[in-house]
């Protein structure tokens, strides 16, 4: 018998609409905590969307519907009684081209811990150096801590973002292509990394590399037109899918 608390995101049911336009098709997942849950399927296929709905960003989108569950830790995330910002914090999002604030390296850091009222001083000072060496950032990175953070390679930005995140003690780490914007030497790099934050942290990667899902998840699933056709461990999706669809998609045959 599977324990709720087996899961750390679930969705049941879940369907979302753009306007008239029907993007999630009633998407039953259950992501386990710890590890690294991949999300596969061709551009268009509802990916972003579905990843958007575990911190709720898609509510900023006015033509947005959803119904069905959205679950952390079995709450109902959907449910009013949720803040945003407490969300949010929970719930990190790592964007394709990195996206740091047009600040120093420090105050990029420093930004969730501040708004929070998490540290200051001497304290904070800590959170930014743990921060920054749980990315392995803090060795290249901590003589030049004044620096803008636009100054840096799209690596060591995305590596930042990263440890933005980090550093106000999130849960899950949603990750909607962190690499399409990466060479495959920062690419490794940055697998490498996922793989390290995963003993820690819950994390969804998004992408359009099915050799990325195989290397870096334990779980994958497939989403075609707003379905999700099938779910379960990486390496049956990849070696022995159970749907025709899927295995038309992993052989390469569209997308
Ligand atoms: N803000 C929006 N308003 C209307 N339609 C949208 C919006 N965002 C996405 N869509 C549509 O919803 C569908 C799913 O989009 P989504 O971005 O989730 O796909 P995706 O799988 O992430 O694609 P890609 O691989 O290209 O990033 C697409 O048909 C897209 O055009
Ligand atoms: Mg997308």
């Amino acid at each position: 018998m599977i324990q709720a608390d087996d899961y750390k995101l679930q969705t049941d049911k879940l369907n979302l609409y753009y306007g008239k336009f029907h993007a999630l098709k009633d998407v039953t997942i259950a992501i386990r905590p710890r590890m690294i849950t991949a999300i596969i399927g061709p551009s268009g296929c509802g990916k972003s969307t579905l990843l958007r709905c575990f911190n709720r960003m898609n509510d900023l989108i006015t033509s947005v519907r959803v119904t069905g569950q959205i679950l952390l830790d079995g709450i109902d995330v959907i449910h009013k009684s949720v803040k945003f910002t407490d969300l949010r914090k929970r719930v990190g999002m790592v964007f394709q081209r990195p996206n740091p604030f047009p600040l120093s390296v420090y105050d990029n850091v420093a930004y969730g811990p501040r708004i929070h009222g998490m540290a200051r001083g001497s304290r904070l000072d800590q959170i930014v150096e743990d921060s920054l060496r749980s990315t392995a950032l803090w060795s290249d990175l901590k003589d030049r801590l004044q620096d803008s953070a636009l100054a840096l390679s799209p690596e060591q930005q995305q590596r930042l973002c990263i440890s933005r995140l980090v550093a106000v003690e999130p849960e899950v780490l949603l990750m909607d292509e962190p690499c399409s914007a990466l060479d495959p030497i920062a690419t490794a790099h940055i697998e490498e990394l996922m793989r390290q934050l995963a003993q820690r942290y819950t994390i969804v990667i998004v992408t359009h590399n099915m050799q990325q899902a195989a290397r870096v998840s334990q779980e994958t699933g497939f989403m075609l037109l707003g379905d999700l056709v099938e779910f379960g461990a990486t390496q049956g999706i990849f070696t022995a899918p159970a749907d025709k669809r899927t295995e038309d998609y992993v052989t390469g045959r569209y997308g």
